[in-house]
């Protein structure tokens, strides 16, 4: 049974703090919620801090459609097709016509993008019908996106930015949420806070997967912490793999750009073959998804463990130039990519699914909102185009950031309602080696619901996550890794589930037994836990 809460708490016992809005997460999409909470008392929460997130290691850098011959609606049937035809068209029309404005707005608040000359320079990406992304510092996007937002929120006094500080559940009575339980990581120690708008901006979960380009605390913690009081996941079987990552011995998986292929590099095998030739038109600039099936089924042929981008085409002082990052990163243990060929393969990336909200940020629990890529608003379908996840924090960390100010003025004064006691059900259970049981989560996603899946290894990873499901909520952690073990787990049988339910292949979700997209399956599915417990109970 998926609980209520992981931890027994007693809000007379607890230190507690009162603010209007409670943000948890501080990249792109929290930090531009936030700029719309000016004048009021709003607290930024995060589970370590603002450089250790998703937006700040992103490289790439954000799409937008900002000069004809392009234009929002281009952008927009690039990201349809890229989604294949799964996007809610309405979000995604809001994500490119509000994207052009945000974008400017974000270069008037000082993020410098680079320029070529006078004129900011676009790369193109896979499945982008023009070159339309923007990128800063070469490759080092991110890191400018948030020094421009921490400077912005910087000059709004009622902001606090707190890290180190791991939200543990959603304090919630009635399907209502009044706020957040917290362990302060620093003291050791648990803590409330109350607010009257919880905005949800957390980052995605790449951290269930074995090999991911996610920082180590991403581990999906608020899907799983949203699902527990009611809330609806939706897209879950569709979970994006990125191409090219590092891969070589006792390195962490690094990211290598989508925009290094943008801007010429290629794709070859063991035996120096340019493959990508024998699967798309666009070759290394097919979407994704294809990228990623293309390199596995090549390690296959031709058994080999990695495929290498080659960037040695390019001219050296470029490379050195618009990835100073990359070029830096590879040095360090060796590699010179003016030089060398670099050993990649595809690792897991970004979450198009996640908490169900509407064009608003609004969840379906009241009071709680949630946006960028710990939402699911629909934008991105069946598989994100290239560039657009950046965008769509600071197109809907907007919305979420108006809506919940909007809805704070309507309320009364003192709106910070009592919170209950919970007791979590003493069980006894035996001990657990939570760390056994994280590894043993990471390589069955990878393995069982990767990059390619069918029913076998579907059904097998459903009969693994219920054996563990008998054991893994008996204890009570004080712990975060065992908090954050109990919301991978979640989130593991939640795209599991729908993984097996989906019988169709359709973007970044490939089932080896149904190779073929299905008309009957032109749906989103979505699920919230009394699903899965009334499914547990019928067992
Ligand atoms: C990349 O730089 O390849 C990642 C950007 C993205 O995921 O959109």
């Amino acid at each position: 049974m998926i609980p209520e809460y992981l931890v027994s708490f007693s809000p007379d016992a607890l230190p507690s703090e009162e603010v209007d809005c409670l943000i948890i997460g501080c990249g792109i999409a929290g930090l531009r919620a936030a700029v719309e909470l000016d004048g009021l008392k709003v607290l930024i929460a995060c589970k370590n801090d603002p450089f250790d997130g998703c937006t700040y290691h992103a490289q790439g850098g954000i799409a937008a459609a900002l000069l004809p011959p392009d234009s929002p609606e281009i952008h927009f049937s690039d990201t349809i097709n890229a989604g294949c035809f799964l996007n809610d068209e309405e979000a995604t029309r809001i994500l490119v016509n509000e994207g052009v404005e945000r974008v400017k707005e974000l270069i008037d608040w000082g993020c410098k993008f680079d320029k070529k000359g006078k004129n900011l320079d676009f790369t193109k990406e896979a499945a982008h019908s023009f070159p339309r992304i923007l990128h800063a510092r070469g490759d080092a996007t991110g890191k400018e996106i948030i020094h421009a937002l921490l400077t912005k929120i910087g000059q709004i006094p009622g902001i606090i930015l707190r890290g180190k500080f791991f939200l543990i559940d959603l304090v919630c009575e009635d399907e209502t949420v009044k706020g957040g339980l917290f362990y302060d990581i620093a003291s050791e120690s648990l803590l409330i806070v109350k607010a009257k708008k919880i905005i949800v901006a957390s980052g995605g979960s790449g951290q269930i997967y074995q090999e991911t380009t996610n920082p180590v605390t991403i581990t999906g913690d608020l899907q799983a912490a949203a699902f527990r009081k009611g809330a609806l996941l939706g897209d879950m079987e569709f979970y994006q793999f990125h191409p090219t990552t590092l891969y070589m011995a006792g390195v962490p998986r690094f990211l290598i750009s989508e925009s290094v292929r943008g801007e010429g590099a290629i794709l070859v095998n063991i035996y120096g073959e340019r493959f990508m030739r024998n699967y798309h038109p666009d070759m290394e600039l097919a979407p994704r998804d294809v990228v990623s099936r293309a390199i596995v089924c090549e390690m296959r042929r031709t058994n080999s463990n990695c495929v290498y981008l080659d960037m040695r085409k390019l001219k050296s002082d470029f490379i050195i130039s618009r990835f100073p990052q990359i070029y830096n990163f590879c040095l360090k243990y060796g590699l010179d990519i003016t030089k060398d060929l670099i050993p990649v393969r595809p690792s897991a990336h970004y979450a198009m699914g996640g908490i169900v909200t509407d064009i608003f940020g609004k969840t379906i629990l009241e009071n709680l909102f949630a946006c960028g890529e710990v939402a699911c608003t629909g934008v991105h379908g069946a598989n994100r185009l290239a560039s657009n996840s950046l965008l769509e924090g600071l197109v809907f960390g907007a919305r979420a950031g108006k809506k919940a100010r909007d809805e704070i003025s309507t309320m009364k004064k003192d709106s910070h309602s009592k919170i209950s006691s919970f007791r979590v059900k003493k069980h006894n259970g035996p001990f657990i080696d939570i760390y056994d049981l994280q590894r043993s989560i990471k390589s069955l996603m990878w393995r069982n619901v990767g990059i390619e899946r069918d029913a076998g290894s579907l059904g097998e990873a459903m009969q693994k996550l219920d054996a563990w499901g008998k054991y893994i909520f008996l204890n009570e952690f004080f712990s975060p890794t065992g908090w954050e073990v109990q919301n991978m787990f979640i989130l593991s049988l939640v795209m599991t589930h729908a993984a097996l339910s989906r019988q169709e292949s359709r973007g970044a979700h490939f089932r080896k037994d149904f190779p073929e997209p299905n008309e009957k399956w032109k749906k989103r599915q979505m699920f919230n836990k009394h699903f899965f417990n009334s499914l547990k109970e019928r067992k």
